[in-house]
């Protein structure tokens, strides 16, 4: 049985398609393209309406190209509006984000999907496939630790598809870990939908720094290089403490990599999308973390577009951003999400100013990505090889183009020696 999975949205997605492929290959079953495969798994967002959108054009692509695929479709489209994900073609099942646990073990039964034509693994039976660095062409693992959300952002529709917070206990965090370095990787990606909220959920309650320490623990050992990287995902502000920071400033083990969603610059947006903290607290925040980490990336998320934006207010969020130790911004135009507060709000921003204001901040973006390259040129930072062991990433998130001679998932020292585009380029030594 063949079998393909295609991956929409953020890294809680990623996390949750890496749990149905170890089920698949446990099954028997093998990767192919999507043209080719038995069964397609898409697994979809719903953050904005061009993810939707990009979600059907998908479904109807692989229906026609590879009419007797069977499409499985999961992920937060399909829990939002399943009535209209099952009405695209040749879709089989419609599974939503809650019973995804539910779908990996039906994916790991040998008498899975049973069809008169077909099962999964038919006469193989289960052959323990392993999971191993480079599967599902990532070098690094994703690891879910938390989902769900409960926070009042207006704007957002994550809430309705995730449910409530949820956090994965402790111990079997550090089972996973286990299993996944046993495996061979050495740099973990940790996280969820409302990650900062890990362990809040848990009895007795745990928290991110709890959970930060006891990876710590287990990571550390005498000569420096710690057994696995973590790289904390996105971060929401409010829960970036200085105890966070420390942490991972005091501890090799941790990427100097921090992902904040800022969102807007402006307070007065900040309040309407019901944000938990003021332009100063975000950039005291981000400033101490340069002034601790000189070297770290910094990236955030920003909404362009939100209801009642004014021209100040974009100048505001315009004018923080060129100025601001930020390396790298993401930049997403308001999209109008039903049942969410925002959605009922007035004063919607016309869609050519939104695009010609998402323009501009996409090019500040740029800016302050390769001021960050520049600066980094002439350090030496350790990484981890990538795909053909061309490339390097960087602890602090930068992508360095190395000398041939080595292999995927190899830690290295990079003297970084100059920029060639978005890419730098460096020697190991
Ligand atoms: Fe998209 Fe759902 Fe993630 S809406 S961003 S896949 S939590």
């Amino acid at each position: 049985m063949k079998y393909s999975i295609i991956t929409f949205g953020c890294r809680v997605n990623q996390a949750d398609s890496l749990e149905l492929e170890q089920a698949l290959l446990v099954n028997g079953a093998s990767p192919a393209s999507s043209d080719q495969a038995d069964l397609v798994v898409v697994n979809t967002c719903s953050v904005t309406a061009s993810a939707d959108q990009g979600a059907r054009q998908t479904i109807r692509r692989i229906a026609r190209a590879n009419p007797s695929a069977r499409i499985v479709v999961t992920g937060c489209y399909a829990t939002r509006r399943p009535g209209e994900v099952s009405d695209l073609p040749n879709v089989a099942q419609v599974v939503a984000n809650d019973d995804k646990p539910r779908l990996i073990q039906l994916l790991r039964s040998p008498s899975a999907f049973t069809t008169t034509a077909e099962r999964f693994g038919d006469g193989e039976g289960p052959c323990g496939a392993g999971i191993e660095p480079g599967m599902a062409g990532r070098t690094a693992y994703t690891l879910r630790v938390q989902t769900g959300c409960a926070e009042p952002c207006t704007y957002c529709i994550i809430p309705s598809t995730r449910g409530r917070p949820r956090s994965v206990p402790v111990e079997e965090v550090l089972g996973e870990v286990r299993r996944v370095a046993a495996a061979g990787f050495r740099e973990i990606a940790l996280t969820g939908v409302h990650l900062g909220s890990y362990g809040r959920d848990l009895t007795p309650a745990s928290s991110l720094c709890g959970l930060l320490r006891a990876l710590a623990a287990f990571s550390h050992v005498d000569d420096g290089q710690a057994r696995v990287r973590f790289r904390i995902s996105s971060l929401e502000p409010m829960d970036c403490s200085r105890e966070v920071v420390a942490l991972v400033a005091d501890h090799a083990c941790f990427a100097s990599h921090f992902h904040l969603p800022l969102q807007h610059a402006s307070n007065r947006v900040l309040d309407a999308m019901r944000r938990p903290y003021t332009l100063a607290q975000y950039a005291e925040l981000v400033d101490g973390i340069r002034t601790r980490i000189p070297d770290a990336s910094i990236g955030s998320d920003i909404i362009v577009g939100f209801p009642g934006e004014t021209d100040e207010d974009f100048q505001q969020l315009s004018s923080y951003l060129e100025g601001s130790p930020l390396t790298h911004v993401h930049v997403f135009p308001y999209s109008d999400r039903s049942g969410t507060a925002a959605s009922a709000m007035t004063g919607k921003v016309p869609g050519t100013t939104v695009r010609e204001r998402a323009r501009l901040l996409r090019g500040i973006s740029e800016q302050l990505a390769a001021r960050f390259r520049a600066s980094q040129i002439g350090t030496v930072q350790q990484g981890l090889t990538l795909e053909d062991g061309l490339l390097a990433v960087t602890s602090n998130y930068l992508k360095v183009r190395i000398a041939a001679g080595r292999a995927r998932n190899e830690w290295v020292a990079v003297r970084i020696t100059g920029t060639e585009g978005p890419t730098l380029t460096g020697e190991i030594g």
